[in-house]
């Protein structure tokens, strides 16, 4: 009995000290898959071709700690795949870009990764499939900077799309198919400075779209298909300083459309079809700098229309169907074209000619300037005033005479104060559009 009963403890004993180094050894691999596993689901170490997303990191100490990411996207991935919780394991990411490779289905903004990244400051996404942004799509980071959707085929932005990103400043949307700026996307931005939204198809901006965004200092809404514009589409833009409405559809503007941008120093309306402005389209830009509205068709320029935006050094009138300007409709804005780095362009009649008319020394064209400018417009009203050279006070000035002789070229027409009746003797002439058909 005694030794039987040796022999179970014995064999207990046995049994147990196996036991706990078979659980040691299980302990052991446990850890060791662990770890494995952990540096396996890292952001920064997956295989390439396995996953559907590869992500090169280069900022920081990757694999740890990484700042900067790349994500190529080779095949499809979906909005709930796994992969996107792996952004846990890189939560000091600031730059982080997508780039769709032509295989590559990516339909969506990956929300479900952006949660992760409390430090995220520039996003770009690249060449996705991206129909619509849905509400909230940014995971309402407020470490956001800057957000680049550019060539997303984005067609719709859902009401609140960027809302609660409470430091982004910058916002490209460019080259996507964009139709329509409703009145609650642009909601919840307090920082916002640029946005881009050029080369879409817009037809369609809400009035109070923009009602948001009050210390907005930059709009590009150039080459859609916008045709209206009414007072409230700008409604709240009061920082705005550079607005580019070129080419779009827009055929006329009427009174106070710009009001309500208090501050804005350029307004780009190339390329329109604009026939019509009214006297008080641009009343309230008192600050406006540079108006350019080339490549219209304009037939006239009404008198008043210069009155309220005196402060113009720069303006474009160039390719429109302009016959003539009279001095009165420019002569709010004559005293600026005194600054050396003011200009006027007025009209042109080919290529060719512009070229030919223009002034060497700036290397660019300077018509109007030229003819106002102290020094040379005395030249040339002298010389030209009723027609003939007045001997005593002989042209010196060879750049000038040379622009005059390509505005006679052209047959264009220069008249001066007298001939308009409103200005004595020798005061500044003005070159008139127009000219030999
Ligand atoms: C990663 O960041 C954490 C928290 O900021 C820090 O404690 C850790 O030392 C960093 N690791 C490396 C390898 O830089
Ligand atoms: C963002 O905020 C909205 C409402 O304020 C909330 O419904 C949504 O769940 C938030 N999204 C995230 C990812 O936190
Ligand atoms: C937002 O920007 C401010 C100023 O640049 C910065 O101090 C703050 O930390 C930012 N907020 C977040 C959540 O990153
Ligand atoms: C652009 O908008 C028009 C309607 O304004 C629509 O008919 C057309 O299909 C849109 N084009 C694209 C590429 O989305
Ligand atoms: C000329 O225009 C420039 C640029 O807008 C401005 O900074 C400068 O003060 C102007 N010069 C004069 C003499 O008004």
């Amino acid at each position: 009995m005694r030794c039987s009963q040796r022999l179970i403890l014995l064999l207990i004993a046995t049994t147990l000290w196996m036991g706990v180094t078979a659980n040691n050894w299980k302990k052991k691999e446990r850890k060791r898959d662990k770890l494995k596993s952990q540096r396996d689901a890292n952001l920064c170490t997956m295989e390439g071709n396995a996953a559907a997303l590869h992500c090169v990191c280069v900022g920081g100490s990757p694999p740890v700690n990484t700042t900067s990411a790349e994500c190529w996207v080779f095949t499809g991935v979906s909005k709930d795949h796994s992969i996107w919780s792996l952004f846990a394991t890189q939560p000091h990411i600031t730059q982080l870009k997508f780039i769709v490779r032509p295989q590559g289905l990516f339909t969506f903004i990956p929300t479900k990764g952006l949660r992760h990244l409390n430090h995220l400051k520039e996003l770009q996404i690249m060449y996705a499939t991206i129909n619509e942004i849905h509400p909230y799509a940014f995971a309402n980071s407020s470490s956001l900077r800057e957000l680049t959707l550019s060539r997303n085929q984005i067609v719709s932005l859902d009401h609140h799309a960027f809302a609660h990103l409470t430091n982004l400043t910058e916002l490209s949307l460019d080259e996507n198919r964009i139709a329509e700026i409703r009145r609650d996307v642009f909601v919840d931005l307090p920082r916002l400075q640029k946005l881009y939204a050029a080369h879409n198809n817009l037809s369609v901006i809400q009035e109070g779209a923009f009602r948001h965004l009050a210390h907005l200092l930059d709009l590009e809404l150039d080459t859609n298909y916008i045709s209206v514009l009414t007072r409230d589409t700008f409604t709240g833009l009061g920082e705005l300083k550079k607005l580019d409405l070129s080419f779009n559809k827009i055929s006329m503007l009427g009174d106070l459309t710009f009001s309500e941008l208090w501050v804005l120093e350029e307004l780009n309306l190339e390329n329109n079809q604009i026939e019509l402005i009214s006297d008080r389209a641009f009343a309230g830009l008192n600050h406006l700098r540079k108006l350019s509205l080339s490549h219209n068709r304009l037939a006239v320029l009404s008198r008043g229309l210069l009155g309220g935006v005196s402060t113009i050094i720069h303006l474009d009138l160039r390719f429109n169907s302009l016959e003539t300007i009279t001095y009165d409709s420019v002569q709010p804005i004559i005293p600026n074209l005194r600054n050396e780095s003011s200009y006027f362009y007025i009209a042109e009649k080919s290529q060719e000619k512009r070229e030919g008319c223009m002034e060497k020394k700036r290397g660019r064209l300077n018509t109007l300037k030229s003819r106002i400018g102290e020094r040379k417009t005395r030249n040339w009203e002298e010389e030209t005033g009723d027609g003939k050279r007045k001997s005593k006070d002989k042209v010196k000035n060879a750049e000038g005479k040379r622009l005059m002789e390509c505005i006679e070229e052209n047959g264009w027409q220069v008249l001066n104060g007298n001939k308009q009746g409103t200005k004595k003797g020798n005061e500044p002439i003005l070159a008139i559009a127009g000219g030999k058909q």
